[in-house]
């Protein structure tokens, strides 16, 4: 999609991940969550090759379809180009793909644009951030592990701001910059003051019995580092 897409306004906030929800009430989980105000709705799809875990593919992303906010697919797959369309037909409104998966980049974020889905490159930890550089027209939204991939109710990694920081110098204005793992109320702060502007929580929104005042408590913790983050 291009800069004009209207989705971009909505791609901010606390994107809950439905990774941690209950799948008994997975549709009605989300929809607090949204009530609360999340516009962004993340689902995890692992593949048991790109990290060991297999978890969830399009059925789970169609069962989703309506609910009044972004979804935001983070494929933790193996050469993700061949699984775009099937996710962009059950609904996905954006499709992140890891640089490490596949060896044809710029194709997979022309694909998921072509299909109508906003662009995401997700890095893992230890790569390097000039892909950035490379990728920046065709990328939407950035996204920075803040663990290694895999599994959710990780510890963040500390130094996770720092790379935060060296991908918004890469990335052409304008373009989100999305943290994910270990986002919690402790760690978002600085996750915002560093020029993030999407975060996805799990078990810091679904780990709690009110998630929908676990959305809240984030967004203003979130909103209220970045306004540190630019006040003189
Ligand atoms: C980890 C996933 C994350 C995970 C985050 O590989 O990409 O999106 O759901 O979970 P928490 O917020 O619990 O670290
Ligand atoms: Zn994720």
């Amino acid at each position: 999609m291009s800069a004009a897409d209207p989705r971009l306004d909505r791609l901010r906030g606390i994107a809950p991940s439905i990774l941690a929800a209950d799948f008994g009430r997975l549709r009605s989980q989300v929809e607090e969550t949204v009530a609360a105000g999340a516009t962004v709705i993340h689902v995890d799809v692992m593949d048991g090759h790109f990290v060991p875990p297999i978890t969830m593919g399009p059925l789970v992303v169609d069962a989703l379809k309506g609910i009044d906010a972004l979804l935001d697919v983070h494929l933790m797959v193996e050469r993700p180009e061949r699984h775009l369309a099937d996710f962009a037909k059950a609904g996905a409104d954006v499709l992140s793909v890891h640089a490490e998966a596949t060896p044809q980049l710029q194709y997979a974020l022309g694909l998921a644009r072509e299909l109508g889905a906003l662009a995401g490159l997700a890095v893992c930890p230890g790569t390097p951030n000039d892909v950035y550089v490379e990728n920046a027209a065709k990328v939407d939204m950035a996204v920075c592990m803040t663990v290694n991939p895999g599994w959710g109710g990780q510890s963040f990694i500390p130094t996770s701001p720092d790379k935060v920081r060296r991908i918004a110098e890469r990335v052409a204005p304008g373009t989100a910059i999305q943290v994910d793992g270990g986002v919690d109320l402790s760690t978002i702060g600085t996750c915002a003051q560093a020029g993030a502007t999407v975060f996805v929580a799990g078990s810091a929104v679904f780990g709690k019995d009110d998630p929908g005042q676990a959305v809240r408590d984030l967004a203003a913790a979130a909103e209220v580092a970045a306004r540190g983050a630019t006040a003189v």
